[in-house]
């Protein structure tokens, strides 16, 4: 007999991985609780046993829903966030109320109940590294973050770590880099450039394209957490990332070749505010500790097998496809 898991989120796109993950991998049960904004589909859960997973449609900052949950489970992994930078710099509203307001919710429910938290983060609470610095992100890594979304997310990192000082709270944090795979909304890069190729629109790039993203398959980042979940230290942060460094320019133009065009049919569009350069993880940590290691170690395959999920999948995605491409065409992007 397995636990009961909660997994905040879990119809967003890394949430609902994690909790394909979790029925592939264990016998765990999951309930799932997310407000299924914009970004959250019903959808990505199809298909999975009834009798171990349940969703349950609600606000994480609804203190009163939260505090029932906590007392049908063993263990917390929670997502449930506002996750897109874009939208952070179009209206930051949203982001204080969930990443702030809807962890603190969280956190006093789990002190109540005393129960297992893990709380999931970004490496971008770390801010940017210089294209030329061979340095990465660690665990002591200042908090410097550049954004609305990057900001509310490191105080909702502190207040984790508060909660586990101050209150007891058995908490753990991770902080992963940029996530690519199945069920990711096409407001995202990649997820963006294959379905406008797919739909006949020239990809669109940020500014130069230099900036340097460090890529990890949602399903490494989802064994990640079951083993923080299973092994982790109270108390402690550990960096997730399977030494994925690649400059968007060369992701685009590997869409584009991986799709059959022309690597160069893309256009260069206006740059975000505030962009952050280059992000790196060293999860020396988390490997040597906890004897994690990636599976996903080909970037091209994982990729070609992404493009071939939304070659496969366009009944999920095309609702949203329209409505994206208008919001970012008013910023000229
Ligand atoms: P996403 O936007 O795809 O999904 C977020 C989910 O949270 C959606 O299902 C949404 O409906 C739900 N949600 C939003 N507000 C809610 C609320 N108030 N109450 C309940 N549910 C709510 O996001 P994602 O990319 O899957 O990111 C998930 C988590 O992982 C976030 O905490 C994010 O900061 C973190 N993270 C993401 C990445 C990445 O590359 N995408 C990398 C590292 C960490
Ligand atoms: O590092 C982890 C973070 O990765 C997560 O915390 C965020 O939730 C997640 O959204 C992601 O943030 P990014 O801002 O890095 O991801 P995004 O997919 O928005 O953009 C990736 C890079 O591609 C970034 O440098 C901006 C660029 N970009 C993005 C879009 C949508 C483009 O060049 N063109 C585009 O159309």
């Amino acid at each position: 007999m397995g636990r009961r898991l909660l997994v905040t989120g879990g119809a967003g796109f890394i949430g609902s991985n994690f909790v394909h993950h979790v029925v592939e991998h264990t016998d765990d049960e999951v309930i799932v609780l997310d407000k299924l904004t914009y970004a959250g589909n019903r959808a990505s859960l199809a298909g999975l046993p009834e009798q171990r997973v349940e969703l349950v449609v609600g606000d994480i900052a609804d203190a009163a829903l939260v505090d029932d949950l906590f007392g049908r489970v063993d263990a917390v992994v929670h997502y449930a966030a506002e996750s897109h930078n874009d939208n952070s710099l179009n209206d930051p509203r949203p982001f204080l109320d969930t990443n702030i307001v809807g962890t603190y919710t969280l956190l006093e429910a789990a002190r109540r109940h005393g129960t297992r938290f893990h709380h999931i983060s970004t490496d971008e609470v770390y801010g940017d590294l210089e294209l030329d610095d061979p340095a990465r992100f660690t665990e002591s890594t200042p908090y410097n973050p550049s954004s609305p979304y990057s900001s509310t997310k490191a105080g909702s990192d502190l207040l984790v770590r508060a909660w586990v000082r101050s209150f007891g709270v058995q908490a753990t944090i991770s902080n992963c880099s940029n996530n690519y795979g199945p069920y990711q909304h096409v407001e995202k890069f990649i997820p963006r450039q294959i379905t406008n190729v797919i739909r006949d629109i020239r990809p669109k790039l940020y500014g130069k394209g230099e900036n340097v993203r460090d890529w990890i398959h949602a399903d490494d980042h989802s064994s990640a957490v079951l083993t923080i979940l299973d092994k982790g230290e109270i108390g402690q942060t550990y960096l997730i990332g399977a030494d994925g460094e690649k400059d968007n320019k060369t992701v685009v133009e590997l869409i584009l070749t991986l799709m059959g065009q022309p690597a160069d049919a893309y256009d260069h569009v206006t740059d975000r505010a505030g962009h952050d350069l280059r992000y790196a993880i060293d999860s020396t940590k988390l490997r040597t500790e906890l004897g994690w290691q990636p599976h996903y170690r080909d970037f091209e395959a994982g990729l070609a097998a992404t493009i071939d999920w939304y070659r496969a999948h366009e009944d999920w995605w095309a609702p949203a496809k329209d409505g994206v491409e208008a919001f970012y065409a008013t910023k000229g992007q």
